[in-house]
């Protein structure tokens, strides 16, 4: 089916040109876009762009949401088709028509969402489509042996027999990125791959990514996190509403005119422009929200109090797979609870349910939009308007005058980029599906709010007016619950902290604690 030589990418057949040392590769274009245009209705998703990517390097492809990156790479990759402009693969031109295609010749991809199939093994997922065969049948040995030695390579000791939704999305997403790399020899592009990574795992992945690298991959890199830029890329193509901007070398371009460069304005910081609550007095004078003793389910989370006061932030931190869904999603009804007790208000309540939930005022925002969060094939303004209508009740139908009113309002507050109120949710890009999400919550104006990575994958400038609206509806009286793996930002947005680890709350952060080494220290435990 594909080219997948059963290489492990130690030993691919690398087709570059090496120095005489043989380890420095020389550089020169693997891969190259011209003049590439691609339309939707209402939406110029890019206009006459160019790309280059050369051998041995890693290139970021940066832009803020809805800025034409996924676009580009679809178009690399054959998933979409452009109206005009041509792309070289090795000074050869190539016109994929299907991503299959496009992985034979050599290019893969792994998508911001793992496209993989969860109810198979991961070794299965690697050799889906391609499977070695034996005598008659599929040589499943073969297929375990080699998926355990591709894993190894990527210092992950699994057990490839399982099925991969036993695993976390860090690990399905490794996962992904073994299979295309099994697949392909000359080009890697990874799209937003790091959004659900901890940092353990991120620097386990650039260590992937720079052994590729040294063997003369080239490597196109989406992100939004301007550290992980700097951390590992070699340069950057930058792109603004589906125009090119430039094309940077990494080390010559400062933070904060790549940054500028992507929001087509000056940047002046937003760390000083997020102010809390004077030291949190306001809130103290706040009544309590809400109250959970001893609230705990088996396997999932162990037994916990915690508190929420009307007018703060409340930051949930810890390592991945600390617990901090689980602890959300306990809360709101979604889990069940074997044992503990949760009040509001005072008053005892029974949340079994997350209509239970919403009903007393709590509102939650999952992290994973694809799963639990966007319909596709509702418009933008159905998939905002949801949450509020399921919480009047279906009979109380909210005319359709006053949910264009509303979702116009979060659109341009939360500059969501779409061609239309009416566009369908499907056709926005990453980031912008993330933010119908969040409006869909805030619109409910709950008195908790949950929000699980409310900004993964939203780009820097929207990220600064997202945690603003947070200290915003804080100060207005809202608690909130704040879920994020970004300490800077926990660390700009909470009053308290709540520190996870091993499914466990071992801590609770307050004032002068809300620093970074304190709280590194306390989840490591030292
Ligand atoms: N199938 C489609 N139909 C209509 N519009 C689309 C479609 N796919 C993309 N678009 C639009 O094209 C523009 C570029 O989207 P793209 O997904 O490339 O952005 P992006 O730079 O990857 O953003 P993000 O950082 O949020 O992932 C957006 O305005 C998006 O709404
Ligand atoms: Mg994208």
């Amino acid at each position: 089916m594909t080219g997948g030589s059963g290489f492990t990418f130690l030993e691919y057949p690398i087709h570059h040109d090496f120095s005489p040392e043989g380890k420095v590769p020389v550089m020169s274009s693997i891969l190259t876009a011209k003049g590439i245009c691609k339309y939707f209705p209402g939406v110029k998703a890019l206009q006459n762009v160019d790309f280059e990517l050369q051998a041995g390097e890693i290139h970021c492809l940066m832009g803020e949401n809805g800025a034409g990156k996924s676009t580009l790479i679809k178009v690399l990759t054959g998933v979409e088709v452009s109206d005009a402009g041509e792309v070289c693969l090795e000074r050869k031109k190539i016109a994929p028509s299907s991503p299959q295609q496009a992985q034979q010749l050599g290019i893969s991809t792994v998508y911001q969402e793992v496209n993989l199939c969860l109810n198979l093994s991961v070794a299965e997922n690697i050799f889906i489509g391609r499977e070695p065969r034996k005598y008659c049948g599929i040589d499943w040995k073969e297929i375990n042996r080699r998926s355990r030695v591709l894993l190894a390579n990527m210092n992950l000791d699994i057990d490839v027999t399982q099925p991969l939704g036993r695993y976390s999305v860090a690990i399905q997403q490794m996962v992904a990125i073994a299979r295309a790399l099994d697949i392909s020899a000359k080009v890697l592009i990874l799209d937003e791959p790091t959004s659900s990574l901890d940092a353990t795992e991120v620097n386990k992945l650039f260590e992937v990514m720079q052994k590729l690298k040294q063997q003369g991959l080239g490597i196109i890199f989406v992100t939004h996190f301007i550290e992980q830029v700097y951390a590992v890329s070699d340069r950057i193509t930058i792109l603004r509403n589906g125009e090119l901007v430039g094309v940077y070398d990494t080390a010559a371009l400062p933070r904060v005119q790549l940054i500028a460069k992507m929001m087509g304005k000056a940047f002046d910081g937003f760390e000083a422009s997020i102010k809390k609550t004077a030291a949190g007095s306001e809130a103290e004078e706040h009544a309590g929200f809400l109250a959970v003793r001893g609230l705990g389910c088996r396997g999932s989370i162990s037994p916990f109090d915690l508190e929420v006061n009307n007018g703060e932030v409340l930051g949930i931190v810890g390592l991945l797979g600390s617990g901090r869904t689980e602890l959300a999603r306990i809360i709101f009804g979604i889990d069940r609870a074997d044992s503990g007790e949760v009040l509001i208000k005072g008053q005892k309540v029974k949340l079994v349910c997350p209509a239970d939930a919403i009903r007393h005022g709590l509102a939650y925002c999952p992290e994973n939009r694809k799963t639990e969060g966007i319909i596709d094939t509702l418009s933008v303004r159905e998939n905002i308007i949801l949450a509020l209508q399921a919480k009047r009740g279906w009979g109380k139908y909210i005319p359709r005058k006053k949910q264009e009113e509303i979702a116009n309002k979060y659109v341009n507050l939360l500059r969501i980029k779409t061609a239309g109120l009416e566009q369908l949710v499907g056709n926005l890009s990453g980031g912008n599906q993330q933010k119908v999400i969040l409006a869909r919550w805030l619109i409910t104006m709950p008195s908790l709010l949950i929000l699980d990575e409310p900004t993964r994958g939203i780009d820097v400038g929207t990220k600064a007016e997202i945690q603003k609206l947070i200290r915003a509806l804080a100060a207005e009286g809202m608690a909130v619950i704040f879920i994020s793996s970004e300490l800077d930002e926990s660390i700009r947005c909470c009053d308290r902290m709540a520190v996870l680890r091993d499914r466990s709350k071992i801590a609770e952060l307050s004032g002068q604690e809300i620093e970074e080494q304190v709280i590194m220290q306390t989840i490591a435990g030292v």
